[in-house]
């Protein structure tokens, strides 16, 4: 029987203590959650996306419950980096726990100036590495156009890769035909490990005014009821690619993340679950560790992929 199993790994190079990472925009900037989550049990923090400048988002109603999930549309609503900078970034370095910033840009050159303005600022303020959303359903301008397209993927990673030396992890998204060949040009472009997936596009309609419910007409659906095409997808992309995956979409519960990790997830992140239960990552963490500890497995990293087929 063990009694401490390891619950370390490493993805693009960042070591965390542990595979549970919180979704960009589900976590706020980490002091949102302070009162309720103990951010140095984390095993990485990644904030709200953040562009250059500050952005108001879409007009309300913007977020919409469905059955097992919810409809998105806030468009990245955030303060912009140089708040990031001055106002966010300051508190969450007292805290032992790596922040990965999500970075996106209606331009390519919106994208290679954040990397590298994050990159100036890095050892300072304690960026450990980006995440780079080529995946938001909910922009007119840009960014999904990115994440479904190879040549297009490519060309993005490969710029921002020139742009810094911080680790890179490239965020995927479903909206596709083949996740497989979008992979493989982000892994080939020079990204050192992929998340997936981000929000899948989605509706829905209010049958007494005939109108969409969300002002924006689509959203991005997650949650549970997104969990089967976002493991499906990290399965395919785990034997496709030689990088780590993160896999990410409707986690709630350990079974959830086990699921993805046995999948061939080296991490995982989770999103919607922070708003039904704020404690949700630090109970996951610890069922983990009573999982790995119940099934006499010592190091979590045995589990990565470990899928009987
Ligand atoms: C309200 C909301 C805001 C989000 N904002 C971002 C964002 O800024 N950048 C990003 O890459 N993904 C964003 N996402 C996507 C999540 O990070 C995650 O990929 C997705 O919700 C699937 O995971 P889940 O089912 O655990 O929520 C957002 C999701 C939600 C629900």
């Amino acid at each position: 029987m063990i009694d401490k199993p390891c619950l370390k790994v490493e993805i693009a190079g960042i070591k965390l203590k542990n595979p549970v990472m919180t979704a960009s925009g589900t976590f706020g900037y980490g002091q949102e959650y302070a009162p309720f989550v103990d951010l140095n049990r984390l095993g990485a923090m990644i904030l709200k996306g953040i562009t250059l400048k500050p952005k108001m988002g879409n007009p309300p109603p913007r977020v919409i419950e469905t059955p097992s999930g919810m409809l998105n549309a806030i468009s990245l609503q955030n303060v912009g980096v140089e708040i990031l900078i001055k106002e966010k970034l300051p508190y969450l370095k007292k805290f032992n726990t790596p922040v990965v910033i999500n970075i996106s840009g209606d331009t390519l050159e919106e994208y290679v100036e954040l990397a590298r303005r994050l990159g100036e600022v890095s050892k300072e303020m304690g960026v450990t590495g980006l995440e780079v959303n080529i995946s938001c359903p909910n922009v007119k301008k840009g960014r999904m156009v990115w994440g479904t397209d190879a040549k297009a993927t490519y060309k993005i990673v490969s710029s921002i890769r020139k742009a810094t030396t911080l680790p890179l992890i490239a965020k995927l998204t479903p909206n596709v035909t083949d996740i497989k060949t979008i992979a493989q040009a982000a892994e080939e472009a020079g990204a050192d490990a992929l998340s997936l997936i981000n929000t899948l596009v989605g509706m829905a309609v209010d049958v007494n005014s005939r109108r969409p419910k969300l002002a924006n007409v689509s959203g991005g659906l997650s949650g549970p009821a997104i969990k089967p095409v976002a493991l499906w997808m990290v399965w395919q992309v785990f034997q496709t690619v030689n990088i780590p995956v993160i896999g990410i979409g409707g986690i709630i519960k350990v079974e959830d993340a086990l699921e993805f990790i046995i999948a061939g997830a080296r991490a995982i992140e989770i999103g919607t679950a922070n708003f039904v239960n704020p404690r949700v990552t630090i109970e996951i963490i610890e069922e983990i560790e009573k999982y790995l500890i119940e099934n006499n497995i010592k190091d979590i990293n045995e589990l990565v992929g470990s899928i009987k087929i």
